[in-house]
């Protein structure tokens, strides 16, 4: 399982010896998948430069929390937003207690600060520092806070001692970085998924559809995935790639789309129905290409089945989560849908804008469910996935 696979990854490089190996890192966090942005301290580039990690991550190097030119790209809390995980390797003693000690005087620790995506650390440093009890002592704050902290590795040291203190392997920290990203909520559920548009066909070369892009439902399929479900994604045409370690059916028009569904329902136990359907198709569809004679032409329409309905209809059904795609009115229309399509949830979201919604990389989301309702607020289409899929999961356990 591509665990890492476009995950965003802040690669943060603090002032040791291990940072030579930063650069490696970032490479076999790329060839996993990840997009990587490198963040370094004033000391890590007494080790390493910042021309190296820029070529090697593929992205510009973040190192100055006061850059007017890098904050005006990306500033540090859109950075924060960014990340999927905040990976610190190597990670001194010092690095260590600034971050204990809730500091946030550089840009590295402030993101560690603003983020609200996992810390993993992996600290690097001599075996007397790391055995220091006031290192050790910082180090089981990060326990007591929930910060993962990987390794240190024994072994030769760069300044000769002997014993713990040397940074993982690059290899060994991408794997079990990995693992973070594998949280087996979903462990023996079955999930079934629609994505994307449909496309209702005018004739043979013109069709009816709409700007989804299937980003979404996509990456829930794949959050779900790495949740440990078993996933039957159906997807209408889109522009993505398909994801590993799942069932992928293509349909085109609404209609194929509600007859796959109504195939694989039954041995669902979850059905999010993400996919924009088209709500009307053509009555009649020409069997030829339309000419362009007349000054107006008029198509007749009529109603598509509505999948996710009629899925929360059966007699034995799974738990449906609908989605509701609205420019105005969201929750009220959102409520609307949950009570008269009786899903078990529906996720509202706001499109027409740039930045979120249907062809955007990023969403923001309110889930209504029962008689509670919660806000997610704007965030990469992957992180609000695995949001969701927790979400999901601590519901049909209840
Ligand atoms: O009614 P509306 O299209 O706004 O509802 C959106 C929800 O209904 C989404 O979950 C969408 O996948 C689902 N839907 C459906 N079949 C349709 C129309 C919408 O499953 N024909």
């Amino acid at each position: 399982m591509q665990r890492l696979k476009n995950k965003h990854v802040i690669l943060g490089v603090t002032g040791g010896i291990a940072a030579y190996k930063s650069a490696d890192l970032a490479r076999r966090l790329r060839k996993a998948g990840a997009q990587v942005r490198v963040v370094m301290t004033a000391k890590a580039k007494e080790f390493i430069t910042p021309l190296t990690m820029q070529a090697v991550s593929g992205n510009p190097v973040h190192d100055d929390l006061f850059d007017l030119k890098a904050e005006a790209a990306m500033g540090h809390i859109e950075l924060a937003r960014w990340a999927d995980v905040i990976l610190v390797a190597p990670a001194t003693a010092g690095f260590i207690a600034r971050l204990v000690n809730g500091e946030a005087g550089d840009l590295l620790t402030t993101l560690c600060l603003a983020t609200t995506a996992p810390l993993v650390l992996a600290p690097a440093m001599n075996q007397a520092m790391w055995k220091n009890t006031l290192t050790q002592d910082n180090v089981q704050a990060l326990h007591a806070k929930k910060i993962a902290v990987l390794g240190p590795g024994e072994g030769d040291q760069a300044c000769g001692d002997v014993g713990p203190g040397r940074m993982l392997e690059p290899q060994e920290l991408v794997d079990r970085l990995s693992e973070i990203f594998a949280t087996g909520r979903l462990t023996g559920q079955r999930v079934l998924i629609t994505a994307g548009p449909t496309r209702e066909a005018i004739d043979p070369v013109r069709y009816i559809s709409n700007a989804s892009s299937g980003k979404m439902g996509y990456a829930l399929a794949m959050a779900a995935a790495e949740a440990g479900a078993d996933v039957v994604l159906i997807s209408g045409p889109v522009d993505l790639e398909k994801p590993t370690h799942m069932k992928c059916i293509d349909v085109v028009s609404a209609e194929e789309m509600h007859a796959a569904v109504m195939k694989e329902v039954d041995a669902c136990d979850v059905f999010l129905s993400v996919a924009a359907v088209a709500d009307y198709r053509c009555k009649t569809v020409a069997t030829q290409k339309i000419a362009k004679k007349e000054a107006e032409l008029t198509l007749m329409l009529e109603r598509n089945p509505d999948i996710v309905a009629s899925v929360a209809a059966l007699s034995k059904k799974p738990f449906v989560v609908g989605f509701a795609a609205e420019t105005e009115n969201l929750i009220a229309h959102a409520k609307a849908k949950l009570k008269n399509k009786k899903l078990d949830m529906v996720i509202a979201n706001q499109v027409g804008q740039k930045e979120v919604g249907f062809d955007s990389d990023d969403n923001a989301a309110t889930v209504i469910w029962q008689t509670q309702e919660k806000i997610y607020p704007r965030m990469s289409k992957q992180k609000l996935a695995r949001e969701l899929i927790a979400l999901i999961a601590d519901q049909i356990k209840k």
